[in-house]
């Protein structure tokens, strides 16, 4: 047996184990389960909930911490998905939840409140004009018929592996099986879901990440019909894949030279790898940006936007509206999670902690012999069971996910709350301290222990 495949096969004997475990832990959750598939498919709200056999449910969050419904305390680096930069039930962001609660949660009329939200979005992420979403899909669906609409074209580009949300253009290729990917020059278009009608997958390209040649020869062959390219400025739906350097610049002189638009998704990025997410980090300014997740506070809001001429397009009949945009519950929480919370002091704060569980990881990689790399970007890091740092998605594909399952429930049973999936990353908050942190790397040494001797 080769070392990766004893590897394997002992992550797999400590998945076993751990997952009983579990299982003995959560009968509470099992039990809720068993509620919840009476109402909702697969037990819960969103099928990125759902987990085999059944979810830990929660409770409640304080802080940096959560509580399942069996009462158990985690350090919740999940953060909803990397929304919770702002940690659990943050004073300042329940102030302005309660303050606008009590002077209306709703009127579909725009307040002052959501003009001065506005011009923060514009001031942080170099945009100069937004418009408001309820999510993060809202807010990439709202971008892409911008983008349709001031280049009078059909077609858009997306990145092989990125998730953009669940609107029918972009849920091709999110995680195609290698079967079904195609040539990695010009990757196939591969429904995520049933229900897609099968003509969309015509307006769809696809090409891989951190590569230049590719985006160049599809814009030689189809620029005239290209829109524009969304892309995650930093992929966050494979672990986390970092550009080139020169990448992102190089895409946008390509797509321009055609005539078409740059979307950045920073719905994970933006507030959390920088102040002014992406754009800030790399230094390229996009055309059009979707910001969701994090710069609401734990609120379902969102927002795109960028260059007037392009975002003018709205004035002249490109269809942008939502009864919701701009609520004041979620415009409050947003306008005191950017204003008041995520201030240049706390990302002083959160690159300290990301670096200092990055470092642990890293550390505790190093000493067991373990097969991974640790990306850390500000509020956001993961750990990737593969050596070297990955280009794309085909990299992720090397990566081995039995590891990440044997890790999963190895930190849910440490008091470690991790996203469930291995595209997934770690989100810390204001909230976190250094004792939380050392929790998780604590957790993490002797899980590479264990594997390393199992
Ligand atoms: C990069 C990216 N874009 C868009 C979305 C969709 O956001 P939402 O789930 O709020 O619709 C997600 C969700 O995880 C995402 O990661």
């Amino acid at each position: 047996m080769g070392d990766t495949e004893a590897l394997v096969e002992r992550a797999r004997r400590i998945a076993d184990d751990e997952n009983r475990r579990l299982w003995e832990r959560t009968p509470a959750s099992k039990a809720l389960f068993e509620r919840a598939v009476r109402s909702m498919p697969m037990g819960v709200a969103s099928s990125f909930q759902a987990w085999d056999p059944y979810p830990v449910y929660l409770r409640e969050g304080r802080g940096a911490f959560v509580w399942d419904v069996d009462g158990h305390r985690y350090v919740d680096v999940h953060g909803g998905f990397g929304c919770m930069v702002v940690g659990h039930a943050h004073p300042k962001v329940v102030e302005a939840i309660e303050r606008a609660a009590r002077t209306g949660t709703h009127f579909a009329v725009t307040t002052e409140a959501t003009v001065a939200f506005a011009e923060e979005l514009c001031r942080r992420f170099s945009a100069e004009r937004v418009r408001f979403a309820n999510s993060g899909t809202e807010a990439t669906m709202g971008a892409i018929r911008v983008a349709r609409a001031a280049t009078g074209r059909d077609h858009i580009v997306k990145i092989e592996g990125s998730y953009h949300g669940h609107h029918d253009p972009v849920m091709f290729s999110v995680v195609p099986n290698s079967d079904l990917m195609g040539g990695r020059d010009r990757p196939a278009t591969t429904p995520m879901s049933l229900g897609i009608p099968a003509g969309t997958a015509a307006y769809t390209h696809v090409v891989p990440f951190n590569d230049l040649g590719a985006l160049e020869r599809l814009l030689e062959d189809q620029g005239h019909e290209i829109a524009g390219m969304i892309l995650e400025p930093v992929m966050m739906n494979i672990g986390i894949v970092e550009p080139a350097p020169g990448y992102l610049q190089g895409a946008k002189d390509l797509l321009h030279r055609h005539g078409a638009l740059l979307i950045f998704d920073e719905v994970k990025s933006g507030a959390t790898i920088a102040p002014g997410g992406a754009v800030d980090r790399y230094g390229v300014v996009p055309d059009l940006a979707c910001w969701a997740k994090a710069i609401c506070g734990g609120t379902p809001g969102a927002a795109f936007g960028g260059r007037a001429d392009v975002m003018e397009v709205i004035e002249r009949g490109a269809a942008h509206q939502g009864t919701f945009n701009g609520n004041p519950l979620v415009v409050a929480a947003g306008l005191a999670t950017l204003t008041e919370v995520l201030t240049g002091d706390a990302y002083e704060h959160l690159a300290k902690l990301g670096s200092r569980l990055a470092q642990g990881c890293r550390d505790a990689i190093a000493a067991h012999g373990i097969p991974a790399h640790v990306v850390d970007l500000g509020a956001k890091g993961c750990v990737s069971y593969r050596p070297e740092p990955m280009t794309n998605y085909r990299d992720f594909l090397e990566t081995l996910p039995e590891v990440y399952l044997a890790s999963y429930p190895w930190l849910l049973n440490r008091g470690v709350f991790m996203t469930p999936g291995d595209e997934e990353q770690w989100t810390l908050s204001v909230q976190h301290t250094e004792t939380d942190v050392d929790r998780y790397v604590e957790a993490f040494g002797e899980f590479c222990a264990a594997l390393a001797r199992a």
